[in-house]
């Protein structure tokens, strides 16, 4: 299928500032060309692959399909600013998204454990009282708010910030980086800086902390990356930053992203609010339908190391494929009715967290986390409505809302 217009509406930012539009998009692709040959201008050529199997099928086959050296869709003219800046470098930074094989597992392995159940668990009582100050905090705020920007913006952060052992007064430096950082060309979330800048940002942040930590280790993980050892030797600094800003970044807005797209779709969908309402033992799978649903990432790519036929298509060595996570939580032969929103789905195998050797690393503590928001808010908040248009944030790769208007009636003020 050839058709410059879909290929470069695949490769722009603004195509997933609307989501009705986005979503259009990929349905269009799953129909008619589920792997498809896309060669926007101003991009180097990739395969978009759109639907669940094909998606869960490179996932699978880690060795055939690599995470570098391309692992995120960037134009041409900023790959080569990036190749200037980095010396030859193809990224900004190596962080876990950018390795494979032995290399990947080494790296994973020294903070892994902080993300496992058992871990995160220790943190439950301390996610929670961050939750009840997002809701203490919502209540303060009076019946009218921007949820996404005064709310679900900070309860994540703070979440991050706890595990990292990074102090209270450095939260708005580490959301305005984290913001235009994932501002895609949003010029209103991006507020001036640039990937290169957010990136500069954070890597000069993170060196005083890593200073700090390998004179006086604590017992968070910036100590554990700042003293980490790979092979016996300490790892480099390059490495360390790249561990730092994958962590603070991926561990942030994703999750903001979700936690205020399920705000929305429960004031969309009034009857799966009362559900829950009645029955909050559904907060779980609530969680994960709010995941497929929003589903912040919208892609990682991967590079072929041989040939390889994916759908009939004849992939070559060295080609690369992006995988799409919108689309293939929206694929019709795996969700019944997919765009509707149940906050009792099940089965429910969607890909938001990503599969296999690569799957979120934050995938339990996402949870963890958005479970203690929404008990919070199913005790306390009587009723959420639109207080005007949301928006959402102009990026191919991470994001969701970036404005939320709701009207909120608290329990408390019904029963006074
Ligand atoms: C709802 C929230 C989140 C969503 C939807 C999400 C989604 C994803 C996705 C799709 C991937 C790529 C997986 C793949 O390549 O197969 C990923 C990777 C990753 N995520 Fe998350 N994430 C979330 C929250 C978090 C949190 C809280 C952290 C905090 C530590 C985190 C850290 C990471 C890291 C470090 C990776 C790279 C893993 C690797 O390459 O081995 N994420 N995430």
């Amino acid at each position: 299928m050839k058709d410059p217009d879909l290929d470069n509406a695949l490769a722009s930012n603004k195509t997933y500032g609307d989501v009705a539009v986005q979503h259009a998009l990929f349905s269009r692709l799953r129909a008619e060309d589920p792997v498809h040959w896309c060669e926007p201008e101003g991009f180097r050529p990739f395969w978009a692959v759109t639907k669940h199997a094909d998606v869960m099928e490179i996932e699978r086959l880690q060795d055939k399909f690599l995470n570098a050296p391309r692992s995120k869709l960037f134009s041409i003219a900023f790959e080569q600013q990036i190749a200037a800046l980095m010396q030859g470098k193809p990224h900004l930074v190596r962080g876990l998204p950018q390795m494979d094989g032995t290399d990947h597992r080494s790296y994973r392995m020294l903070t892994q454990a902080w993300f496992q159940p058992k871990q995160v668990k220790l943190l439950d009582e301390r996610i929670a009282a961050l939750a009840r100050r997002t809701v203490d905090e919502l209540e303060a705020r009076g019946p009218a708010c921007d949820f996404y920007g005064e709310i679900a913006v900070w309860y994540p952060l703070r979440v991050i910030m706890m595990i990292l052992g990074l102090p209270a007064d450095d939260e708005e430096r580490l959301l305005r980086i984290t913001q235009a950082y994932f501002g895609g060309s949003d010029p209103e979330v991006q507020k001036g800086s640039d990937l290169i800048k957010a990136t500069q940002d954070y890597v000069a942040y993170f060196d005083g902390v890593s200073e700090d930590r390998r004179r006086r280790p604590t017992d968070d993980v910036a100590s554990l990356i700042a003293n980490a050892q790979v092979d016996g030797r300490p790892i480099g600094h390059y490495e360390a930053s790249s561990y730092y800003v994958a962590l603070a970044s991926a561990g942030h807005d994703t999750t903001s992203a979700t936690a205020a797209g399920g705000v929305l779709a429960l004031i969309q969908n009034p009857d799966e609010w009362r559900k829950l309402q009645a029955n909050p033992d559904l907060v779980p799978g609530a969680v994960d339908e709010m995941v497929r649903w929003v589903s912040p990432v919208k892609h990682f790519f991967r590079t072929a190391t041989e040939d390889y036929v994916l759908r009939g298509r004849e992939i070559k060595a060295g080609q690369n494929l992006m995988m799409c996570y919108p689309s293939a939580n929206r694929d019709e032969e795996v969700f019944a009715d997919p765009f509707a929103f149940h906050v009792d789905r099940n089965p429910n195998r969607h890909v938001g967290f990503g599969f296999g050797a690569h799957v979120c690393l934050g995938m339990f503590l996402a949870k963890t986390e958005l479970q203690a928001l929404f008990r919070e808010l199913l005790a306390r908040v009587d009723h959420f409505e639109l207080d005007g248009a949301p928006a959402w944030v102009q990026t191919s790769f991470v994001g969701g809302l970036k404005r939320l208007p709701v009207r909120v009636r608290m329990k408390e003020a019904v029963a006074a």
